[in-house]
């Protein structure tokens, strides 16, 4: 079940240079290269003439020459050279999909070109702020499908379990989750009063004493995550709309859909502490990798139980309202998008929580 008309990340900025590089998005095989600092190509990975991938053919300036019998395509993807014939048929294209780079990440929109909307593009004013530190991580490749990653990015619950030396602790087992739609984003949040610091903010926060801590999961439909979560004295008395004030960290996730058992979590994060610390920034990639391959280890082995015949259905349980209105939003705009290309305009009917 996949959502076509998004931007999707294709990679961070640094992977695109001038050699043809092949990236697979919701099944389908482009091939992209950059054609200046800020312009990065994708077209469908696929010669019209025998099917050769072109990301395995030459790129000549601006165009790729297939490696089978020379068919050349513009960054367009007209073709402009068949050799031993001087027409070109008018089949004789390859597809190319909108790319827009921004804050070094290349996002490419895989639905219909003419609703790529450049404002749809995932943002936060945190890219920019002088009072935020921005630092790319690392890709987590997953043996999951996407949906099943996503819904562990819109769980607090499975902190306290899962990742119990780094992000989570004891303290937050019982805490019940709230779940809110703001727009087109899904939140899920909770937080943990006067307990003690989790690992990581007694690693970085500094903090001897006991904290109020935060969760806000924010899932961008159809799958980007963003975890704000920080940490402040208790005698702060910080309220929710202070957090500001405390040490705070966004953990950011693009998630791409490769296949429907292949997910590429592209990780990072942007804080506000710690400012222009690149040790910083790599004791926390470090500490970031100890919980995500957790989750890896998880949401791979959840992934294989899936495959097997299921004798019942899973059950749901109070915690998993996140989970539970994500998957709903998915299928309604995978389902709307089904309906419209029946030429039936139908409106989703969101909002289920609660
Ligand atoms: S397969 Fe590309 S030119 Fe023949
Ligand atoms: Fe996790």
């Amino acid at each position: 079940m996949y959502v076509r008309n998004a931007w999707y990340v294709a990679g961070w900025a640094s992977e695109f240079g001038d050699a043809l590089k092949r990236v697979t998005v919701l099944e389908e095989h482009l091939v992209m290269y950059r054609v200046d600092a800020d312009t990065v190509v994708a077209l469908e990975d696929r010669c019209p003439h025998r099917l050769m991938p072109l990301s395995q053919g030459k790129r000549i300036g601006n165009d790729i020459q297939c490696g089978y019998h020379g068919m050349t395509f513009n960054c367009e993807g007209t073709c402009v050279r068949v050799p031993g014939q001087d027409n070109v048929p008018s089949s004789a294209y390859v597809t190319k999909y909108p790319v827009r780079q921004k804050n070094n990440i290349v996002f490419v929109w895989m639905g219909e070109s003419d609703k790529a909307d450049e404002a749809l593009i995932f943002d936060m004013p945190e890219f920019n702020a002088p009072t935020y530190h921005v630092h790319q991580g690392d890709a987590l490749h997953l043996q999951a499908n996407y949906l099943n990653v996503a819904e562990n990015l819109v769980d607090p619950a499975h902190v306290s379990f899962v990742h119990p030396t780094t992000l989570g602790n004891a303290a937050s087992e019982n805490v019940p989750v709230h779940v809110d739609t703001q727009g087109e984003v899904l939140v899920a949040w909770r937080w943990i009063r006067d307990s003690e610091p989790v690992g990581f903010f007694q690693k970085f926060g500094g903090f001897s004493g006991n904290v109020d801590r935060w969760h806000y999961y924010y899932l961008h439909l159809p799958s980007i995550a963003v975890i704000d979560f920080g940490s402040a004295a208790v005698e702060q008395q910080l309220a929710e709309e202070e957090r500001e004030q405390g040490v705070r960290i966004f953990a950011l996730h693009f998630l791409t859909p490769v296949n429907k058992h292949y997910t590429i979590d592209r990780w990072m994060h942007i804080r506000n502490a710690a400012l222009n610390d690149e040790q910083a920034s790599e004791q926390m990639d470090a500490m970031f990798r100890i919980a995500f391959d957790e989750d890896k280890a998880i949401l791979e082995a959840i992934e294989q139980q899936e495959q097997l015949p299921q004798k019942r259905k899973p059950i749901r349980l109070a915690i998993d309202k996140g989970p539970t209105v994500y998957r709903r939003r998915i299928r309604d705009l995978a389902e709307l998008e089904a309906t419209e290309d029946l030429g039936e305009p139908v409106r989703p009917t969101f909002v289920h929580h609660e």
